[in-house]
């Protein structure tokens, strides 16, 4: 189908980020417009999930539109078999745009080939979650004043770490240099790998994370280890405390390092980091909001001249 879906950022061009960010911009400056009223966002979770929903379900009702959904499966006919499209086909009779999270990679865009309405990916397996490298982008640039030649370091789960994968990809038309910080197990795959050699960017890899290693950082992303997504206990036991961001390895960082994480956290930043300055992970999921405003109406077919 021929409609204004939002499966993967790689779909972006730099202009479209950039136009994509001025509207969150503007929906910042004033999140409560009217501008949706009379359509219906559907909010499908196969997965659980608590940022992307609320703040999907947040931005639409600041919209004016109405929401439905799920965020349980178990409680939909899925659980009786009923598949994805069929799915996907009832629903786009009662909504105007679905927002899909799914376990499967390729989900939202198999459920783009079959609907009549926009699908905007809220997450599709350790694929992609483009909305997420939408306010990541956007809490970037509003901590460094800009996304150019920016040293990030991404930390953890770089294998099933699906907000990595969309980051790095949005962030090839802006020179940055890569730090990955990953354990054997959890290395950056291969695929992004090579990725970033087509696309002219910098990487390093390291397996140490510590002070040092960090100091050059003007972005510290860091990730859970995702129980959810390994089929061996013991290789997650062996793995899930390997990096824990503590406060003191804060002290000669650049001023103006911000740490994000998508969230939810497990281990992997301390409490005490939380009232360090540095610290922009809760901002930065409020940033969801804004974001998620300018795709839902990127997607309806609201243009920024619209919003301004
Ligand atoms: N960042 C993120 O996707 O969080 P949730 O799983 O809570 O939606």
């Amino acid at each position: 189908m021929d409609n204004k879906s939002l499966v993967t950022i790689a779909e972006y061009s730099k202009e479209k980020i950039l136009y994509m960010l001025e509207m969150a911009k503007q929906f910042e400056k004033d999140p409560n417009r009217k501008i949706l009223e009379g359509k219906v966002v559907a909010t499908l979770f196969f997965e659980p999930s608590t940022r992307t929903r609320l703040s999907f379900e947040t931005a639409a009702n600041r919209l004016g539109a109405r929401v439905i959904g799920f965020s349980d499966p178990k409680a939909t006919s899925s659980s009786k078999g009923e598949t994805l499209k069929d799915t996907i086909m009832m629903v786009s009779n009662y909504a105007d745009v679905i927002v899909m999270r799914h376990h499967l990679e390729g989900a939202a865009r198999y459920a783009s080939e079959v609907a009549p309405v926009p699908i905007v990916n809220a997450g599709d397996g350790a694929n992609q979650h483009p909305s997420q490298t939408m306010l990541d982008l956007y809490s970037i640039y509003k901590t460094q004043k800009t996304l150019e030649n920016l040293n990030i370091y991404l930390v953890g789960d770089l294998k099933y770490g699906r907000t990595v994968h969309s980051l790095l990809m949005a962030m090839r038309h802006f020179n940055p240099t890569f730090h990955f910080i990953a354990p054997e197990e959890l290395k950056m795959p291969e695929e992004y790998k090579i990725y970033c050699k087509e696309n002219h960017i910098n990487y390093v890899e390291h397996t140490d994370f510590n002070e040092d290693i960090i100091a050059d950082a003007d972005i510290l992303y860091m990730t859970r280890v995702q129980r959810e997504r390994f089929t061996d206990m013991m290789e997650y036991e062996r793995v899930k405390n390997i990096y824990i961001l503590k406060n003191k390895m804060l002290e000669q960082t650049r001023p103006n390092l911000r740490i994000l994480h998508p969230l939810p956290r497990v281990n992997e930043i301390a409490y005490d980091v939380d009232d360090n300055p540095k610290a922009y992970y809760f901002q930065q999921a409020l940033n969801g909001v804004y974001a998620r405003q300018a795709i839902l109406c990127d997607v309806l077919g609201i243009a920024l001249q619209d919003i301004m």
